[in-house]
């Protein structure tokens, strides 16, 4: 696939059919994230792959609570009623899950361009994000990011140092929709995507 066509293909999916991801893909996928950049060459961009139902129920559990208090603050009775139809997640559908982290501890002893702005490790791992997703765009696959949860509960339920921070949990799968070339959210009338990028020349 063109790399144009693969980043502009590339979806957020929420709606998956229940094949399997083979490992192959799965990989090439890693390996692609691993090629990101990042500041200071400290690659902090960390992947635990989840499997098992089980802690996809754990992890749907945060989903639901977040998105209920999420709906609990919209007073619009519009705004509420369209947020309540929206699809957000697919924790529980997809053949496998990717918890997202960001190890703070790359950090120790001096490194380059980290200096009063150690957010730059998080930039760093949604460059490798972005390299995952479209890798597997690229290969027919696709990935959902969900970030409605309670980040602190989630890191709870992993075995993970206290480094690790946690950036969210990827859904992986097949997709069953393209959502008519658009972003979901816009076809659902929820945002419309902006004509063109901010530019401005000075
Ligand atoms: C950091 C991040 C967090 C996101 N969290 C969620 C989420 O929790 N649930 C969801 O349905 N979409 C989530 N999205 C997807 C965005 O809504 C989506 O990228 C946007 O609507 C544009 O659609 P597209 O990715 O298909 O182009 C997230 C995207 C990013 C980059």
């Amino acid at each position: 696939m063109d790399l144009y066509d693969c980043i502009h293909k590339r979806r957020d999916t929420r709606h998956f059919t229940k094949d399997e991801v083979p490992e192959e893909v799965l990989l090439k996928a890693l390996d692609a994230a691993h090629a990101a950049p990042s500041v200071g060459l400290t690659e902090p961009w960390r992947f635990l792959i989840v499997k098992s139902q089980e802690k996809k129920r754990d992890i749907k559990a945060l989903f639901d609570d977040s998105n209920k208090r999420a709906k609990l603050g919209i007073n619009n009775d519009k705004q509420h009623k369209l947020y309540s139809s929206l699809k957000l997640e697919a924790i529980e559908e997809t053949p496998l899950g990717i918890a997202l982290f960001c190890d703070h501890g790359m950090l120790e002893g001096f490194t380059i361009g980290t200096i009063g702005n150690s957010s730059t490790l998080e930039w760093s791992c949604a460059c490798a994000v972005q390299n995952l997703w479209l890798s597997l765009t690229e290969q027919g696959y696709g990935a959902g990011w969900v970030s409605i949860m309670d980040y602190e509960k989630f890191e709870g339920l992993f075995d993970v140092p206290d480094t690790w921070q946690s950036l969210g949990y990827m859904c992986v799968g097949k997709p069953a929709t393209d959502y008519g070339g658009e972003p979901m959210l816009q076809k659902e009338n929820w945002k419309r995507r902006s004509e063109k990028p901010y530019i401005e020349y000075v």
